[in-house]
C-alpha cells in the first residue's frame, strides 16, 4: 500500500495505476462503515484509492472542525487490512493551494436547500467542491459513498450526472451497531448516557418503516410517537421523501430521514421505506 501526501506525489503514483480505479473519499476516523465502502471498491476495481482529508470547506463556523477525530495511524492499518492500493492524505494546502478554500465552488442546486441544507448552509457546496476536486485529480472510474449520508449521495450523483463527469457513483448500505445505531465517526463524541439514548434515532426510523403498509402519514406518526418517548433527543428534522428526495410519493420507494442532537453531538440517519 502506498501512502502519499502532496499532489505531486499523488500524480506520480496515479500515472502507474491500473483501471478500473475505485475512489473512496473519506475524512478519516475510519470505522466498519468505511470498511464496507473499501470492500465494495476492492471487489469491483483493479485499483482502490482512498483519500483521507478533513475538508474545512464543508464545516460551518460553529461546527466540529477543530474536534473532528484525526486517527491516521489507525486508518492506515484499516486500509492495509482492506487491501487498499493508495491512501492519499493531503494537507489543507495540498487540496486548496491558495489557502483555506476555493473562489469557485460547486452549488448543490435545489437539492441542497432541503433537510441538511436548512440546518447546515454551505455544507453541500463544500462537499461537492472537494469531491469534484478529488474526482478531477484521481480520475476514478467509480466513486463509493455511504447511504448513511443519503442526501450527500444524492447531490453527488446529481453533480456527476448534470456536470457529465463520466464516472459511476456507487451507494453502499449503512452499517449499524447491533442495537441499530448507524456507524458514524461522530459516535465517538457521545457520552455513555448519550450513546444509550442515540438508539432512539434508528428505532424511530425502523418503527416508521414498519408502518408503511398504512401509508405516509402512518409512517411519520409511528416514528414521531417513538421519538416522543425517547429522552434527551432534540430533533432537527424527521421527514419522509421520495427515494430521489423529491415530494413524498403515495406509492413506491421512499426514504425516511432524521437529524437530531444529543448534547453537543449531531447525528443523522435514514432508512428505505416502500409505500
Ligand atoms: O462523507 C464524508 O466523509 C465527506 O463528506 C466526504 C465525501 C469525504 C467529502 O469530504
Amino acid at each position: 500500500m502506498k501512502v502519499v501526501q502532496t499532489r505531486d506525489d499523488f500524480a506520480r503514483v496515479r500515472a502507474g495505476l491500473a483501471a478500473p480505479i475505485g475512489l473512496v473519499p473519506t475524512m478519516g476516523a475510519l470505522h466498519a462503515g468505511h470498511r464496507a465502502l473499501l470492500d465494495a471498491a476492492r471487489a469491483e476495481c483493479a485499483t482502490v484509492v482512498t483519500t483521507n482529508f478533513v475538508n474545512p470547506l464543508q464545516f460551518g463556523p460553529s461546527e466540529d472542525l477543530a474536534r473532528y477525530p484525526r486517527t491516521l495511524d489507525a486508518d492506515l492499518a484499516l486500509c492495509a487490512d482492506a487491501g487498499v492500493d493508495v491512501v492519499w492524505a493531503p494537507s489543507v494546502t495540498d487540496v486548496y493551494p491558495t489557502g483555506g478554500g476555493s473562489s469557485i465552488t460547486v452549488s448543490p442546486g435545489p437539492l441542497g436547500d432541503i433537510l441538511e441544507g436548512t440546518v447546515r448552509p454551505g455544507h453541500f457546496a463544500g462537499v461537492l467542491t472537494v469531491v469534484a476536486k478529488f474526482f478531477n485529480l484521481v480520475r476514478p472510474d467509480r466513486g463509493y459513498f455511504g447511504e448513511k449520508d443519503y442526501q450527500q449521495l444524492a447531490v453527488i450523483r446529481r453533480m456527476v450526472d448534470e456536470l457529465d463527469m463520466g464516472l459511476s457513483v456507487v451507494g453502499v448500505p449503512t452499517v449499524r451497531e447491533d442495537d441499530g445505531l448507524a456507524l458514524s465517526s461522530r459516535n465517538r463524541y457521545l457520552s455513555d448516557g448519550e450513546r444509550a439514548q442515540a438508539v432512539a434515532l434508528s428505532r424511530a426510523l425502523f418503527t416508521g418503516a414498519a408502518a408503511s403498509a398504512a401509508g405516509a402519514k402512518a409512517v411519520l406518526a409511528a416514528a414521531t410517537a417513538q421519538l416522543a418517548a425517547a429522552p434527551g433527543i432534540a430533533v432537527d428534522y424527521l421527514e419522509l421523501r421520495g427515494a430521489d428526495l423529491g415530494e413524498t410519493p403515495e406509492h413506491g420507494p421512499a426514504r425516511l430521514l432524521i437529524a437530531a442532537r444529543l448534547g453537543s453531538t449531531r447525528l443523522i440517519d435514514n432508512v428505505p421505506v416502500e409505500l
